[in-house]
């Protein structure tokens, strides 16, 4: 048993991932906690090129786009230096702004998301999150924060694929209730009360 917990951030574009992180991780230092911060798409080699394919630089079959994903995170699992397989046996509480249920839920509005599920169970068996937070936005707001806050919108960035993409994961965490710890969080308030209601969810399950 870890006792340093490996948190996973999941919820649509604009939910507000990356700023819990960083709120996430401020707190968890606060405590004594050494924490890695990480995010997917990565930046190393297929998470660049991801990145690409979804600002329309370079053209992909979403099932490609899946199996890139994919290849992306069994790097991030991997890789010698900054693997989170690596990071955890390092004593890190490991907190990534996205894990496979991003797969489920994106992908899966575009193929078979059993298809998707059963690609990804190899990173199941490496590194099942002691948590998915599943921060609950309504599109209609995080569609709003996307376009205040920037100038072009990416692959996903539409209100009708950002309400599929809520459904999907509403249908991911009903398929896999039995296998994961899925907490969700009401992520249409002030960011303060949303990191509040993390904070509570993880001390759960921290042995600190
Ligand atoms: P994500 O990583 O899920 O895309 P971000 O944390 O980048 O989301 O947030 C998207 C935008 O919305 C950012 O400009 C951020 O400052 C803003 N934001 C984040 N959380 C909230 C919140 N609870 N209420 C209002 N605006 C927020
Ligand atoms: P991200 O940089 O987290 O965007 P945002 O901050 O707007 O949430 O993720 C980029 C995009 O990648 C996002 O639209 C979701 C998509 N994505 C997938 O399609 N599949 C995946 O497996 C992952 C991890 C992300």
């Amino acid at each position: 048993m870890r006792d340093n917990l490996f948190i996973a951030l999941e919820g649509i574009d604009g939910s507000g991932k990356s700023t819990q992180v960083k709120l996430l991780a401020k707190k968890l230092e606060e405590t004594g906690h050494k924490v890695y911060a990480t995010f997917e798409p990565t930046d190393g080699m297929i998470g660049s090129m991801l990145r690409n394919i979804l600002k329309g630089s370079i053209a992909a079959d979403h099932r490609t786009i899946a199996g890139l994903f994919l290849a992306d995170r069994l790097d991030h699992l991997l890789n010698e230096t900054t693997g989170l397989v690596k990071k955890l046996d390092e004593g890190y509480t490991v907190i990534t702004d996205r894990y496979y249920f991003s797969s489920y839920a994106y992908h899966g509005t575009h193929m078979d998301m059993d298809w998707v599920i059963a690609a990804n169970k190899m990173c199941a068996d490496i590194l099942r999150p002691d948590i998915n937070i599943f921060i609950d936005v309504q599109p209609e707001v995080s569609m709003e924060r996307i376009s205040a806050n920037r100038q072009s919108a990416e692959l996903f960035e539409t209100l009708e694929s950002l309400k599929n993409v809520q459904a999907k994961y509403l249908e991911a965490f009903e398929k896999l209730k039995g296998e994961e710890n899925i907490q969700k969080v009401d992520g249409n308030r002030t960011p303060e009360a949303i990191a509040d209601d993390i904070w509570a969810q993880v001390q759960q399950y921290s042995a600190r």
